[in-house]
């Protein structure tokens, strides 16, 4: 977010009562006024930003509120619910652990985090040997530079350089910030990284990326190279790639990947995906690395990894995984037995119970109806990217200046109507609901998209 705070003021809407959306209140909520205040003035402002509604319980793809109004959620809480809230079997495995009871382990062992180890590591591709575990997203991509550095020492580089892409998100903390492509957000460093370099980004409008991706690859890394003095060989360990870019589910061409994977196999240099908001099911494959045809070193996932409590890891070979000494990369609350619990009962959630399987098909009419309705707004939303169920809508004006005003006021619109989206704070609206979601209200929630993307230029000055 960038400073925009969503009104508090409660606002009469028309009411709503469909099958799966109910609005009954002012909205927001009056009686939610003083719960919403009392976040802003105990919390730090950081926190806030997002859609003014006091979630009161969440139910595979459907969020309540305390006071009768029911929104179809397509924001899977920034992409965490993959395998629906509340999943039964997620609730049940946590329920166990909650009746032992084991609510805290540090790394001493448990059954917990032996058995979700193994299921991880017997139901991810082979090369994914060993994983670490955390909390946050941020922890996980701090941890893959510190493997990366760690494999550049042991395998004699003479620098630690990590190449990284302009415009991509890895997590808040400073080497995660470092890593990121957004210049804006890391002034507070106060410095740069020397050996963090960044790439530009083949976004889809960038003309000499779009006629060929792999001559645009190879043109950019020799001008960095050239630019800062780097010999491929000797001074880079790494790549660091969010699967896609976050905000707008902006892929990369699969030949450009095809590239780096190439440049990187010929200099011995790792790759690590950031699969954050990727992983574990969202783009219609288990990770969407898969849909470049390469296989990477290290994968650093989060959010969908548990469907619900703080899980976060990095997945690697073990002659990688284990490069920190034993006892030298931990944290205090590292697999934790409720965490480990749930993030077992939701990868088989995922492939046992099918989830992932019938979000293919379900992906592929979410797209086909988002293209319907880029059609009916072509001057504002200028382009919808995703794949499976991530999708992000993109608004300009005439001229080519993006809209952050126009997603403020779609995501609101809509919010007002009982569908939540992802608010981005700038000029797209991101989409991405729980991969349980029913055809029926994927297709209602798309409707009230429609709509609410209707009003708000109906009301644009
Ligand atoms: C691609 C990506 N990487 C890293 C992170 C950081 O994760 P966390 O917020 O859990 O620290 C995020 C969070 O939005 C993300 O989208």
């Amino acid at each position: 977010m960038s400073g925009f705070q969503f009104s508090f003021t409660p606002k009469t809407v028309p009411q709503i009562n469909t099958q799966y959306r109910r609005i009954v209140t002012k909205i927001p909520v009056p009686e939610s006024i003083e719960i919403l205040q009392d976040l802003n003035k105990y919390e730090s402002i950081s926190m806030h930003g997002q859609l003014p509604v006091v979630w009161d319980r969440a139910d595979d793809f459907q969020v309540y509120d305390a006071w009768g109004n029911q929104w179809i959620d397509f924001t899977s809480t920034i992409f965490v619910a993959n395998a629906g809230h509340g999943n039964p079997r997620i609730v049940k495995s946590l329920q166990e652990v909650l009746d032992k009871p084991l609510l805290h382990t540090y790394t001493y062992a448990s059954k917990e985090r032996a058995d979700y180890l193994k299921y991880l590591i017997d139901h991810t591709p082979v090369q994914f040997e060993k994983a670490f575990l955390v909390s946050a997203g941020t922890e996980a991509t701090e941890a893959a530079l510190k493997l990366m550095r760690l494999y550049g020492q042991k395998s004699g580089k003479k620098r630690p350089g990590v190449i990284c892409f302009e415009g991509n998100w890895h997590g808040r903390t400073m080497g995660a910030q470092m890593m990121g492509g957004n210049w804006t957000q890391k002034e507070w460093i106060g410095y740069l990284d020397p050996n963090i370099y960044h790439l530009p980004f083949p976004y889809p409008w960038r003309e000499e990326a779009v006629a060929n991706p792999k001559a645009y690859f190879q043109r950019t890394v020799a001008d960095l190279i050239r630019k800062y003095n780097i010999n491929a060989d000797t001074d880079l360990c790494g790549f660091m790639i969010e699967t896609f870019q976050g905000w707008g589910a902006i892929f990369y061409p699969s030949e450009y990947i095809q590239e780096i994977a190439e440049f990187a196999n010929q200099h011995r240099i790792l790759i690590t995906f950031d699969e954050m908001q990727s992983g574990f099911g969202r783009t219609g494959k288990l990770f969407g690395y898969m849909h470049y045809g390469v296989e990477p070193d290290l994968l650093c996932c989060g959010k969908g990894a548990g469907s619900s409590l703080p899980l976060s890891m990095v997945l690697g070979r073990r002659e990688i995984m284990d490069l920190p000494e034993i006892g030298s990369m931990s944290s205090t609350h590292s697999a934790n037995p409720m965490a480990c619990a749930a993030g077992k009962a939701n990868l088989q959630a995922l492939l046992e119970d099918g989830i992932i399987k019938k979000s293919i098909p379900l992906g592929e009419l979410f797209h086909e109806k988002l293209q319907a309705i880029q059609g009916k707004y072509p001057d504002y939303l200028r382009y919808v990217f995703g794949k499976g169920m991530v999708a992000a809508l993109l608004f300009y004006d005439h001229a080519g200046n993006p809209l952050p005003d126009l997603s403020y006021a779609v995501c609101e619109i809509a919010m007002q109507k009982g569908l939540l989206v992802v608010c981005t704070g700038r000029e797209s609206v991101k989409l991405a609901p729980p991969l349980s979601i029913s055809e029926e209200a994927l297709l209602e929630g798309l409707e009230t998209l429609d709509e609410a993307i209707g009003e708000a230029l109906e009301v644009r000055p």
